[in-house]
């Protein structure tokens, strides 16, 4: 019985796993907070984490049906991640684990968006395969050969792939986290009616501070002849965006695939949601016989699951250290 927390970002999450299966797993989102601001306000997010973690805590274990005294283990995000909002989980985490005299935890983010894959009541994939991490902070392409064996081939220059969903939702006057709003609004756009920068850096790496800016460029110059451009051409802009930012990292994914012999390809990450991307993988799948993992929608954005299913793995293999060892416990906090 494991309880997980995650609090990297904006969102205060927790959970309890038995074993591989999930018993419960809850989010206090934070949107309405930074919304104001369009991101996340960093001071904002901890004090939000402050106020939330008790009742979120107090509501996994409800739903879970379990008391405190029942845990076995606690999980924690340990990066990366925003360092106010981390201190909020690892404290609690540790203190708790203190208390309860329970084995601590620290997961890595980024593993744990690859590994909520092995949640219990899914196709999980073997090893090897390629891991793609696509989210608000990160994009990057891993060689995945076991449940501790990463290793970073690419990542971004710059912006990740969700920050500039969101930057340029911003320029857009949609509301932050526009990434979703934008899957949903070029829907019914034409993607081809505007080209926006693919970037193509040397190597496996991949950029996207530079379509922003293309993208912040062309609407100030559009806007100045038309203020109206934005509302009268949402959907095609959005649409537009929306397959120079997937094409780009979909290029690298298919160079990747090819020099590395893989095709098996692991996705996760909030950007895992895309409807597009996930559409043009498909595509992919049958076209160049990938094998392709998608994670339930439910666990592509931030969540304390996929915390608890690298936390469970761990603990198997007792990759965790001792609280009341000095030189161990500088892991995990
Ligand atoms: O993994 P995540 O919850 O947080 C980080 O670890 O960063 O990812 C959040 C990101 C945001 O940038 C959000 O706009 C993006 O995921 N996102 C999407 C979609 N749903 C969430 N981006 C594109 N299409 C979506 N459907
Ligand atoms: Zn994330």
């Amino acid at each position: 019985m494991l309880l997980a927390i995650e609090t990297s970002c904006d969102d205060t999450a927790a959970a309890v796993l038995e074993g591989r299966k999930v018993l419960s797993n809850c989010i206090a989102n934070q949107n309405v907070i930074h919304k104001t601001y369009g991101g996340v306000v960093p001071e904002l997010a901890s004090r939000a984490h402050q106020s939330k973690i008790v009742p979120v805590i107090s509501q996994a274990l409800v739903e879970a049906n379990i008391d405190k005294k029942q845990l076995t283990a606690i999980a924690y995000t340990q990066g990366p991640g925003l360092l106010g909002s981390l201190l909020v989980g690892g404290s609690f985490a540790k203190s708790m684990a203190l208390a309860l005299d329970l084995p601590l935890i620290p997961v890595n983010h980024m593993h744990a968006h690859l590994l909520v894959h092995f949640i219990d009541g899914y196709v999980t994939p073997e090893f090897p395969f390629l891991g793609i991490t696509i989210s608000g902070g990160h994009t990057q392409l891993i060689l995945v050969k076991g449940y501790f064996n990463f290793e970073l081939i690419g990542t971004t220059l710059d912006d990740a792939i969700g920050e500039a969903f969101d930057k340029c939702g911003k320029i857009m006057g949609l509301s932050y986290p526009a990434g979703q709003e934008i899957d949903k609004l070029a829907k019914n756009g034409d993607k081809h009616r505007f080209a926006f920068p693919i970037a193509n850096p040397k190597g496996y790496n991949v950029s996207y501070s530079g379509i922003k800016t293309a993208f912040m460029n062309f609407i100030k110059i559009e806007e100045a002849k038309d203020s109206k451009f934005i509302k009268k051409n949402l959907n095609d802009l959005c649409a537009s965006l929306q397959n120079s930012l997937i094409q780009t990292i979909l290029n690298k994914i298919k160079i990747v695939s090819n020099d590395f012999g893989l095709n098996r390809i692991v996705i996760g990450g909030g950007v895992a949601a895309n409807s597009e991307i996930c559409n043009e993988l498909k595509k992919q799948k049958t076209k160049n016989r990938l094998e392709l993992f998608i994670p339930p929608i439910e666990y592509t954005t931030d969540n304390a699951a996929m915390i608890g299913i690298a936390g469970y793995f761990k603990l198997n293999e007792r990759k965790y250290g001792n609280l009341f060892d000095e030189s161990k416990s500088r892991l995990q906090i």
